[in-house]
């Protein structure tokens, strides 16, 4: 991996256990087994790849299902979290953006918007055909990611609150690029009398952008999702889990 590939959004040892906290706080582990479930389906007694795949707050519970799970994320403190949680995933230290395998599997997945943290549009298209090469002929490649909300931007800039508990509150302040479809934003957490900080840009992708880069590396689109329990992807949809399977010849 390039060193230049770490930069000041890549998730260090204070970003990562944020992270932790963070996703305690919002439910997001408490989905999990959900997610587990949802994704065992494509890949039973299989194996499958994370993309980004973090503390392995969905590839502990995969891996719990009994399917072989490795992972990819090119952070060195969420890789540590990993160990510290299990020791039955394989996980290695690279660019999501750009990656070869040597072996085929039956599920590559990517989510909680993971995939819209490459910023830039050449490095999402080389994350997809990345991963269509290391899907085998019934492979599948999931990828969780929020449908873009641009409502409330002024002057190409937005700060949103967020109350989580009554100790924890969040405020987002984001400037909107919309040539290069990015979000950069700096999220401040306040807890009790701390105040931490985390970076962040995405770029946001709809849907059918979506399908078009999957099209363009022979994946098709097979199902989309409103969430984990397959309620139906429509327009008041906040985001989205996208199913796609190799073009048919
Ligand atoms: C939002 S977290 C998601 C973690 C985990 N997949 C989950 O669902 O909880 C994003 C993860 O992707 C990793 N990541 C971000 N950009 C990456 C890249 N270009 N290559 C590899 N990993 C990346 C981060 O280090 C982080 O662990």
């Amino acid at each position: 991996m390039k060193p230049n590939m770490l930069d000041e959004y890549s998730y260090d040892e204070t970003l990562s256990s944020m992270y932790d906290e963070y996703t305690r706080l919002t439910g997001k582990d408490a989905e999990a087994g959900k997610a587990a479930a949802f994704l065992e389906r494509f890949c039973i007694g299989g194996n499958a790849l994370e993309l980004g795949i973090g503390n392995g707050r969905v590839a502990g519970p995969l891996s719990e299902r009994g399917v072989r799970v490795e992972g990819i994320d090119n952070s060195d403190s969420m890789l540590k979290l990993l160990a510290e949680r299990t020791d039955q995933i394989d996980a290695w230290k690279g660019d999501i953006a750009n990656f070869g395998v040597e072996q085929a599997y039956d599920l590559v997945f990517c989510i909680y918007g993971t995939f819209t943290l490459l910023s830039k549009r050449e490095d999402q298209i080389a994350c997809l055909r990345s991963a269509a090469a290391a899907l085998n002929n019934e492979g599948i490649l999931a990828i969780e990611i929020r449908v873009p909300f641009l409502d409330g931007f002024v002057n190409r800039q937005r700060i949103t609150a967020k109350l989580v508990d009554d100790k924890n509150t969040f405020v987002d302040t984001e400037t909107h690029d919309p040539l290069n479809q990015t979000i950069t934003s700096t999220s401040l957490w306040f807890s009790g009398k701390s105040i931490r900080r985390w970076p962040q840009r995405i770029r946001y992708v709809y849907h059918q952008e979506l399908d078009t880069m999957a099209e363009c590396v022979g994946l098709e689109l097979a199902e989309r999702w409103e969430n984990w329990t397959r309620d139906a992807f429509t327009d008041t949809s906040e985001r989205h889990i996208s199913v796609y399977r190799r073009t048919s010849p």
